[in-house]
């Protein structure tokens, strides 16, 4: 069959799978391809148990797997067959050198720029997808243009604004698509192409252009504003618990100001994911770069809160289990770092386990999706550290639970049953104020939630 339009995706992970299977599947007269240097993971996007999960994209890839889209891994010829790349790689924070702990390490995109660069026959639109520093597209079209005039490669930002656990809702009808280019004829007429892949199904008024900085810049602020909402909101948590007001309630108030909105503020553990960090890590970067170090500690900030969230909670573990875990059991219900995934980057989990092995505490860790990656994030931990998916095997014989991740199933737990398997007194320590707290006061559990009054048997801490 001869398809209107060939598409590459280079990058096969949270990102280039989902947002690849939606234009596979809105666009059926177009072939979509992707690709990966990881084989491993292309085997999985080929087989029955894909490398992500992801709501609603299991039925999609069944409709358009090995139709219209393709995972393979002769990266070489798919450069040379295809006209359009998306490059959808791993942008993490830089750990070695100049910038090491804040910058991004570009080097994944560069590498594949120079693929491209050396196995392009004919003109192509490569489009960042990853998310970048602003100036990115600078070194990807100065690298292209070592082609000498041969060939002409037009460099596109348009940033993903999905997010995991409900990516597949987020890409079929997405608050707005961004693309940036430069203003030249042949800019303009690349950036025309993007668009009507995209106007295929978002309305045209969600399509939105810009200059090809300002969309660079646009994704890591959008991330930035969205993690300053958690922090600000876990900074409130703090205050509350030491005044008796509930955060609950100030986020309902607060958030009724239609200025404000009512979205991102529920208070957590802390956010997590391989993104708001790295993101507002890059945004610091840039601004110190930029010789702007004020702007640079405020956005620090956001991560600063964020530490000391997950410190709190911990030191509140601590300090109302008689200010010693050595050989006691906690059970964490949830490692990833939201729900609806099984990814578990820079989850929140993955510190407390840290910080309650640290003190000699037993970990029972149980998450629905997440077992296998909580596996691999400790495998080099010492320490006695249990997975168990079911919740009430999990729970049994512990001192406390730690819910860290808001699983909808968690609400739904038996738990007078729990309490009965557990030792007494026995805790819980809801990070997410995910479940209902009366009740479980009311079945016999000490309960510590974020933000709230506890609701304990025990009148103080006790001083060590
Ligand atoms: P990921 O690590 O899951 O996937 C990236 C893939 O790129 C990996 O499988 C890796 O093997 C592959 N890769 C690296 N170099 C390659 C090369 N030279 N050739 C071929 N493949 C190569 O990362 P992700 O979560 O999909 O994120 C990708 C980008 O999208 C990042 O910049 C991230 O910030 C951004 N982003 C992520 C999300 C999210 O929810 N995860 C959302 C929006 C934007
Ligand atoms: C986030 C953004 O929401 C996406 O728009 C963006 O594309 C993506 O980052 C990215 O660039 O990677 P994601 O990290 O997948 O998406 O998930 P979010 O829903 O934003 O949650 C991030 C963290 O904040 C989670 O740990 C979540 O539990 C926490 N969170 C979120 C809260 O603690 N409180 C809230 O009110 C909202």
């Amino acid at each position: 069959m001869k398809f209107k339009k060939n598409i590459l995706c280079i990058g096969a992970g949270y990102v280039g799978g989902p947002s690849m299977a939606m234009i596979a599947h809105k666009c059926p007269d177009y072939r979509v391809t992707v690709v990966d240097i990881n084989k491993a993971r292309i085997d999985a996007w080929n087989s029955a148990e894909l490398p992500v999960y992801e709501p609603g994209l299991d039925a999609i890839i069944k409709k358009t797997r090995g139709k219209n889209l393709f995972f393979a891994k002769d990266i070489e010829n798919q450069i040379q067959e295809n006209d359009i790349i998306f490059v959808s790689v791993n942008t993490p924070t830089k750990t070695f050198g100049a910038g090491a702990g804040k910058a991004a390490d570009l080097q994944f995109l560069e590498k594949t720029a120079r693929q491209i660069l050396e196995h392009s026959q004919s003109p192509k639109i490569v489009i960042e997808k990853s998310t970048l520093p602003v100036k990115t597209a600078l070194a990807m079209e100065r690298i292209l243009a070592s082609a000498k005039g041969k060939i002409t490669f037009d460099v596109l930002s348009n940033p993903e604004f999905m997010a995991e656990g409900s990516a597949m809702t987020d890409l079929e009808n997405p608050d707005r698509v961004l693309i940036g280019s430069r203003e030249t004829q042949s800019g303009l007429t690349a950036r025309a192409q993007l668009v009507d892949i995209y106007a295929r199904w978002i309305p045209a008024e969600k399509i939105i252009t810009s200059n090809i900085w300002s969309s660079e810049l646009s994704k890591l602020v959008a991330n930035a504003f969205l993690a300053q909402r958690v922090s600000s909101i876990n900074s409130i948590s703090a205050l509350c618990e030491k005044t008796d007001a509930d955060i609950s309630e100030v986020a309902r108030a607060v958030g009724m100001d239609g200025r404000i909105g009512s979205k991102f503020l529920k208070a957590s553990i802390g956010f997590g994911g391989s993104c708001f960090k790295k993101d507002i890590l890059n945004l610091v970067y840039l601004c110190s770069y930029y010789g702007l170090q004020e702007v640079a500690d405020y956005w620090e900030s956001v991560i600063k809160i964020n530490e000391y969230q997950q410190d709190r909670f911990m030191a509140n573990i601590l300090g109302n289990m008689f200010n010693t875990l050595a050989g006691k059991k906690i059970c964490i219900l949830g490692f990833a770092f939201k729900a609806d995934t099984g990814d578990t980057r820079e989850s929140p989990a993955v510190y407390i386990t840290r910080k309650l092995l640290a003190e000699h505490a037993e970990v029972v860790i149980s998450d629905p999706k997440a077992l296998k990656n909580a596996a691999i994030d400790l495998a080099h931990d010492e320490g006695k550290i249990s997975y168990i998916e079911d919740p009430y095997r999990a729970a049994s014989g512990c001192h406390a639970l730690a819910i860290l991740t808001d699983w909808e199933l968690y609400k739904k737990l038996d738990f007078q049953k729990i309490y009965k398997s557990m030792i007494k007194p026995a805790f819980i320590f809801d990070g997410r104020n995910f479940i209902d707290h009366k009740k479980c006061f009311d079945i016999g559990f000490n309960v510590y939630p974020i933000g709230k009054p506890a609701l304990s048997r025990f009148e103080d801490q006790p001083s060590v």
